[in-house]
């Protein structure tokens, strides 16, 4: 790094002050690496905690999110190691065999944890589980994995006719279905293809736009038999299956890289290399929107590690243009809107994103926080009920604001 980029000091007096300088004429320059992908950190620990023999994770996330997974897996009897070793090594129990804990599952702040958990523990016959979250995670929909979930047999109560946690699962045996979900989510495909496994047939879930693959990917390195139709986004897993511990190599997370691909695109002279990024199709909508944008990114060493496509990113500042997007494009930067809405107010023009209304059921509402937030540094934005309206063109100004006190 040239500089640093900005300087961060912490009031004595006031603890929850954190003074950021503007950031003008400082560029970007060097090369960084970023955490590990968090989608695949979950997945790593999940299917390491029902497969047989060791599994050995490198580079997973160490981040709230994969704590609570753990948490979780080890309530349930899965021997994890301490997750901020270089290598986490997870002794799994085999499907079928999670043992049912003596206390309430919490999976914190993650509705990965929560989602994808609940199709494998709807299919353990003859074990109780109770499952909770924060306050945030509490307020999520759940319905989308529950309906599903009955559909298949499984016995699951919980708040408002079980569409929110916490929420008691009866494990039993479970019925093959097919289900098209309404909407296109990772976390409920990825919980049916879950439940899936200990479930004799097959099992399917089509959605109406590709969402992350990282379920099939994986699954399919574990040994269980996946078979994808993509002219109809179709997954369907064949039960019951048997997976074998892996190695996983978990690649930095596009999410993450995408703070800086931007601050890179829009700091003038900044020439930056975020290295080792996992560049999966179903993730890389962020890279497609900043082209759009006429942002100079390059791919650079592309390769594949452990089944999934990983390169290193070369951004260069340049004058971004507005842009539109929608469409099969949001499930694919669905993270990724947030940070897209800081770039749109630096591009000439005016920014319309469409689409995107499940921004609105995540940790928070992402587009009115986005509205709001940026309306205060002076941008000009507008919110619309599937998106956000931003003119670009000006500098923001500076604005006082209180750290979100943490929920739980
Ligand atoms: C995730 C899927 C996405 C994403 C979330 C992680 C996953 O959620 O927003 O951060 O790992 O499966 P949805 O499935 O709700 O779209």
């Amino acid at each position: 790094m040239s500089s640093p980029i900005v300087t961060v000091k912490t009031d004595q007096e006031r603890q929850d002050l954190v003074i950021i300088p503007p950031t003008s004429g400082v560029a970007l320059s060097g090369k960084i690496n970023v955490p590990g992908d968090k989608s695949i950190s979950h997945r790593s620990l999940m299917l390491g905690a029902i497969a047989e023999g060791e599994t050995t994770i490198e580079g997973l996330l160490l981040g709230d999110d994969p704590q609570s997974t753990a948490a979780c897996f080890r309530q349930m009897g899965a021997d994890i190691s301490d997750l901020s070793g270089p290598t986490v090594r997870v002794r799994g129990l085999g499907i079928g065999n999670l043992q049912e804990p003596n206390d309430v599952l919490n999976a914190g702040n993650s509705g990965t944890t929560l989602r994808l958990m609940l199709g494998l523990l709807a299919s353990q016959p003859g074990r109780f589980f109770a499952v909770t979250g924060d306050k945030s995670l509490r307020s999520r929909p759940m319905s989308r994995v529950v309906t599903p979930l009955e559909q298949m047999g499984a016995k699951i109560w919980g708040r408002e006719a079980g569409q929110l946690a916490p929420l008691a699962i009866s494990g039993r045996h479970l019925q093959p279905i097919h289900y098209h979900s309404p909407v296109a989510s990772a976390q409920v495909k990825s919980c049916i293809l879950l439940a899936g496994l200990s479930t004799e047939g097959e099992t399917s879930v089509s959605e109406p736009v590709l969402s992350r693959d990282h379920s099939e990917r994986m699954l399919r390195a574990f040994g269980a038999k996946i078979q994808v139709d993509p002219s109809c986004h179709r997954v369907t897993v064949t039960g019951p299956a048997t997976l074998k511990g892996q190695s996983v190599v978990v690649p930095g997370d596009i999410s993450s890289a995408a703070f800086w691909l931007v601050a890179a695109a829009i700091l003038p002279g900044s020439d930056l290399r975020v290295e080792n990024v996992g560049v999966n199709p179903t993730r890389t909508g962020i890279l497609e929107a900043l082209q759009q944008m006429e942002a100079d990114l390059t791919l650079e060493n592309q390769r594949e590690v452990a089944g999934e496509p990983v390169a290193d990113i070369r951004v260069r500042s340049s004058q971004l243009k507005a842009c539109e997007i929608g469409g099969s494009l949001i499930p694919r930067l669905i993270d990724e809107v947030p940070i897209l809405a800081v770039a749109a107010t630096m591009a000439e023009g005016t920014t319309v994103i469409r689409d995107a209304e499940e921004l609105r059921v995540k940790e928070s509402d992402r587009l009115l926080a986005m509205a709001r937030e940026l309306g205060k540094l002076g941008a000009n934005v507008s919110e619309r009920p599937d998106g956000l309206e931003i003119t670009g063109g000006g500098p923001l100004k500076g604005e006082t604001r209180r750290k979100r006190q943490r929920t739980s």
